[in-house]
């Protein structure tokens, strides 16, 4: 609450201010390293906080899906009005920033609300993210770093470049993959309950495939005698105390940031600070960047000036579950709960699931 009304507590006046603050830090970093990318700052009105660091998205392919989000978005020849920064001497187009490899990933968990953590960063000037799935730790290892590297959004030396792929945090050969990319590496896993989760799952897949079983079904090897199947994977992405170990043994849990999917509904703004305290940049996506639209009940980014479509997740996200046997989610509580209780332990939160 404290945050709302800090958020709130200014008129129009202060607000107004920290975006031309932000234009002038924007625009100075950009003829700083390279002109080029003044067509990103360029963009028209206010709006620009919003709309900057997603400019090379703004192509939208519809293509393939690893296509990478990121051309140049230089028109074909250098802006008239732009000063050639002193300090930088290409030669031939220049390009804004450098393709580097991920600082910070987002590894988990699938139907934890990591596209909404994602979208929600990506925000921020600081933080440039790829749009896809690259799936590099666990499918695509054998493309080679190159490969990962060249499908990566340019950054100035500022930016964080950042991917996410929430099978990763499941994939047993990740922690160590990942280690030898950089022992650095932040990683953002975003977790919620284990049993919501795998609701969440479940009605996903079964939104493309219509004839899977029934979730009661899947969900046991003998109901009767109790006997969760974990072997499914709906269930076992939910063992999240299990998964952990494997990264522990790579990566100081300091190194290891978990997101409540929970709060990231209810606070969107506390989650996202933590967040962002995490990766070491300011504080710059606060209450102010979000709505909570009641019909889908989940928050959204208020829209950009410049943008034409307000930045609310796709009909998929926040999509109604299935009506599951109340037995049975009371059964799936009860096989979780040593499984998070040490899940707490382990990463000193309690996350208060039931
Ligand atoms: C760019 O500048 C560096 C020194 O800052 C110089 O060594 C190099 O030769 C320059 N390259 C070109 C292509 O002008
Ligand atoms: C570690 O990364 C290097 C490239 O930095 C690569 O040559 C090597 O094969 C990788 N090793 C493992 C075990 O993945
Ligand atoms: C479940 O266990 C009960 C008791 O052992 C047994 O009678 C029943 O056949 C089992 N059901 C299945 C589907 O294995
Ligand atoms: C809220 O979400 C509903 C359902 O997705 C949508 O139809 C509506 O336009 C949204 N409202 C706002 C203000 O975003």
């Amino acid at each position: 609450m404290a945050y709302r009304v800090l958020g709130r507590s200014g008129p129009a006046q202060p607000r107004r201010a920290r975006r031309l603050l932000f234009a002038f830090t924007l625009s100075l970093s950009c003829s700083a390293l390279c002109y080029s990318l003044l067509c990103c700052c360029a963009a028209p009105g206010p709006g620009r906080l919003l709309a900057a660091p997603r400019c090379p998205r703004r192509p939208a392919a519809p293509g393939p899906k690893l296509l990478p989000k990121s051309r140049p978005c230089a028109p074909p020849g250098p802006p008239p009005s732009a000063p050639r920064p002193p300090a930088a001497n290409h030669s031939g187009a220049p390009k804004p920033g450098a393709k580097r490899l991920p600082q910070a990933l987002i590894v988990g968990v699938k139907k934890g609300g990591t596209r909404a953590v994602l979208e929600f960063i990506r925000v921020h000037p600081d933080v440039r993210a790829l749009g896809t799935e690259p799936h590099f730790f666990d499918r695509n290892y054998g493309r080679g770093l190159d490969w990962y590297r060249s499908l990566m959004p340019r950054t100035l030396e500022s930016q964080i470049t950042l991917e996410k792929t929430p099978s990763y945090f499941v994939t047993q050969e990740a922690p160590r993959r990942i280690f030898n990319m950089s022992r650095d590496t932040k990683l953002i896993v975003v977790v919620r309950d284990p049993v919501t989760r795998a609701i969440s799952d479940y009605t996903q897949t079964l939104s493309k495939k219509p004839d899977l079983p029934a979730f009661e079904g899947l969900s046991f090897r003998n109901r009767s005698l109790g006997q969760v199947d974990a072997s499914w994977n709906a269930i076992r992405i939910g063992l999240y105390a299990l998964h952990l170990q494997g990264w522990l043994r790579y990566f100081p849990l300091a190194q290891i940031h978990f997101v409540s999917g929970e709060r990231l509904i209810t606070d969107p703004a506390g989650e996202m600070g933590r967040v962002q305290d995490f990766l070491g940049i300011r504080r710059l996506i606060t209450d102010q960047h979000f709505y909570f639209n009641k019909t889908k009940g989940f928050p959204c980014l208020k829209k950009p000036a410049s943008s034409l479509l307000p930045r609310c997740l796709g009909k998929s996200k926040g999509r109604t579950h299935v009506q599951i046997d109340p037995d049975v989610i009371e059964q799936l509580r009860d096989f979780y709960r040593p499984h998070n209780i040490k899940f707490y332990e382990a990463v000193g939160r309690d996350f208060r699931w039931e």
